[in-house]
């Protein structure tokens, strides 16, 4: 009922305009028969307009990795959701973790990148997930209970069904350390239970939810077969050409 949606995150990891067109020019023919997945990448900014080229008139989407909320001004260093969508920018990650731990955005910024991403018509993907010690501490329900209350405040039904949530426990991001299936399950089956209590059992499930943190080739299909896990946001996996196809293959299966 949920087409799956698979998000390559490349974080600073990569992006020259070289290294963009290398990476889009190998991947390109090998999705181009895949249509039960939506495929979005999302390169460092610099590469956006080279990305946006070179998928034209494909299956694959290009996002961006932040934004500001205001549309112009002075503010220097930020991106406009303007400038983002005059390009051709279609969705945004909003509240990675390396967001909010590194650049100390709060749950409130995140509510607010996301309602103008939604008023722009730019589809968001938003992360929330717990700490390792967190998780360790018996928290993790509270955490995510917390962040979808401030990061989803005063959302619509129609704008929380445009939203896609990325559940990524930072413990499991970039470290080889992935959330079993169950784990993974089990928070997203809490995630659309306040989803249901907040909005509607039937609206809970329309949202979809992505798992994100160190999926791989190897992991994916076991995570993706789960009911209630709707694709990936990768991250070290999205950056050559081959593992992301077996990712997105992973989540394919899933849809027959
Ligand atoms: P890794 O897949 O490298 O663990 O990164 C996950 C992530 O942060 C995607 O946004």
């Amino acid at each position: 009922m949920r087409k799956p949606i698979i998000g390559g995150n490349w974080k600073m990891n990569r992006g020259t305009p070289a290294e963009t067109k290398e990476m889009l020019k190998k991947l390109l023919p090998l999705v181009k028969k895949i249509t039960n997945v939506d495929i979005v990448i999302a390169p460092p900014f610099t590469a956006l307009i080279s990305a946006i080229d070179l998928v034209k008139k494909s299956n694959i989407r290009i996002g961006a990795q932040n934004m500001y909320f205001e549309e112009k001004g002075a503010f220097t260093g930020e991106v406009s959701p303007k400038f983002l969508k005059d390009i051709g920018v279609t969705y945004v990650i909003l509240g990675h973790s390396e967001r909010r731990n590194i650049f100390k955005e709060s749950d409130e910024l995140v509510n607010q990148k996301l309602k103008k991403a939604l008023a722009m018509k730019i589809n968001p993907i938003v992360c929330i997930g717990e700490h390792l010690e967190e998780r360790e501490a018996g928290k993790t329900k509270e955490i995510i209970q917390n962040q979808i209350d401030k990061t989803f405040k005063d959302l619509t039904k129609e704008e929380i069904i445009k939203t896609v949530i990325a559940y990524e426990p930072i413990w499991a991001i970039g470290t080889g350390k992935t959330a079993t299936p169950e784990q993974a399950e089990e928070i997203h089956v809490f995630i659309r239970e306040i989803l249901a209590s907040k909005f509607d059992k039937q609206t809970s499930e329309l949202v979809r939810i992505q798992y994100g943190g160190s999926i791989k080739p190897t992991n994916a299909k076991e995570l993706f077969e789960k009911e209630n896990i709707d694709g990936g946001l990768v991250g070290g996996a999205s950056l050559e050409a081959d593992s992301l196809l077996d990712i997105i293959k992973a989540a394919d299966e899933t849809t027959i």
